[in-house]
């Protein structure tokens, strides 16, 4: 049997937590969440787990695993604690919003040699694994130049924004671990422009709503990132690789199969309708990921290092944002 805990029992630890008790041979001990409440209490029923605080969960020696889904600006420290712990971590991304504390977290943690594995779900996700497995195995010929689109439906409150890491710390940070998942290079040059086109509210709070990320790579080859607050059609999830004998494109997954055909033409289902619809088996295999590698030490896909190179990467893009100008990048550079 393998226990565990979770940490956070808002919108993603929801699932996680409901995934996690759905494998074979997983017990969730504790649900740790200081809002009492029909999300927190409910979770706690279905899972068959105890709410429980922290210093319980670091007590009891006879967990597997702790899993942190809480908010952004507590990451840093129940990951050092569960480290300390001897637990095996899964540990949602962004690792801090201050990349100083990314870095820091990341050595101390890895100096406890304690298994880590961190919340990019794209990687698990079925097609983008495939074009990544694709061009790895040589049969696409040489990835030259990819094209990311990641558009949500709506814009989030700005209350959202400020706490979240807003459009680069917490959104663009997916696309930028796609981009190194893919191109397997050192980047060597990012390059940002972002505007607020959509939401005035989420001005005001400081972010932006609209952007796109230029990296190359020290061969040359490039990835192009669009993140939008607007989805006319829904969610906008897609990816194009063009490799030196094909192009593989991901498209997004449609509501139904359903077309209907009438005189004037025809209509198809919408995309899915927002990255928890879009990616539920991503998630689901991601649990089962962490679970593996709690048991056989399998290597995850996504990693503490993962965690911080894709936000060094937003650093950088950030930067590029504020003073108009390309980012030199290299394995040196910090922000
Ligand atoms: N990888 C993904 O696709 C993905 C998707 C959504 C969210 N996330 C990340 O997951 C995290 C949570 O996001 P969310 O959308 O579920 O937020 P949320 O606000 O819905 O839930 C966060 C929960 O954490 C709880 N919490 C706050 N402090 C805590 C503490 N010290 N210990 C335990 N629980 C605590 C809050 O009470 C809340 O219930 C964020 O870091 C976010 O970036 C990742």
């Amino acid at each position: 049997m393998s226990r565990l805990a979770i940490f956070g029992a808002g919108r993603i630890g929801q699932i996680h937590a409901r995934n996690a008790v759905k494998l074979a041979g997983v017990d969730l001990v504790h649900i740790v969440d200081p809002i009492a409440g029909p999300s927190r209490d409910t979770l706690a029923a279905e899972t068959g787990a105890t709410v429980s605080d922290a210093e319980s969960v670091f007590a009891d020696t006879s967990l597997d695993g702790v899993i942190v889904a809480s908010s952004t600006d507590t990451h840093a420290d129940i990951l050092i604690r569960a480290a300390d712990a001897g637990f095996p971590v899964f540990c949602e991304k962004p690792i801090s919003l201050d990349f100083g504390r990314v870095e820091a977290v990341a050595q101390k943690v890895s100096a406890t040699g304690v298994p880590v594995m961190l919340g990019f779900q794209r990687r698990y996700d079925a097609s983008f694994r495939a074009v990544r497995d694709r061009i790895a195995s040589g049969a696409a010929g040489r990835l030259e130049h990819v094209i990311m689109q990641s558009r949500d439906p709506s814009p989030p409150p700005a209350s959202y924004v400020k706490t979240s890491g807003g459009m680069f710390r917490d959104t663009a940070i997916h696309d930028m671990d796609m981009a190194r998942f893919l191109l397997e290079e050192d980047v060597a040059t990012v390059y940002a422009v972002g505007s607020c086109l959509i939401s005035p509210e989420i001005g005001k709070a400081g972010d932006i709503d609209t952007l796109m990320i230029t990296l190359t790579t020290g061969s040359g080859r490039m990835a192009q990132v669009t993140n939008c607050r607007r989805g006319p059609m829904g969610y906008d999830q897609r990816l194009e690789a063009l490799c030196s004998d094909e192009v593989l494109f991901v498209e997004n997954q449609p509501q139904s199969t359903v077309r209907i055909v009438r005189p004037e033409g025809a209509t198809t289902a919408p995309p899915e309708n927002y990255f928890l619809d879009r990616f539920a088996q991503a998630y689901r295999d991601e649990m089962a990921a962490f679970v593996a590698m709690i048991r056989t030490g399998a290597a995850p896909l996504a990693t503490l290092t993962d965690g911080v190179e894709a936000q060094r990467l937003v650093e950088a893009a950030i930067i590029s944002h504020q003073t108009g100008a390309p980012v030199q990048f290299s394995p040196d550079w910090r922000p």
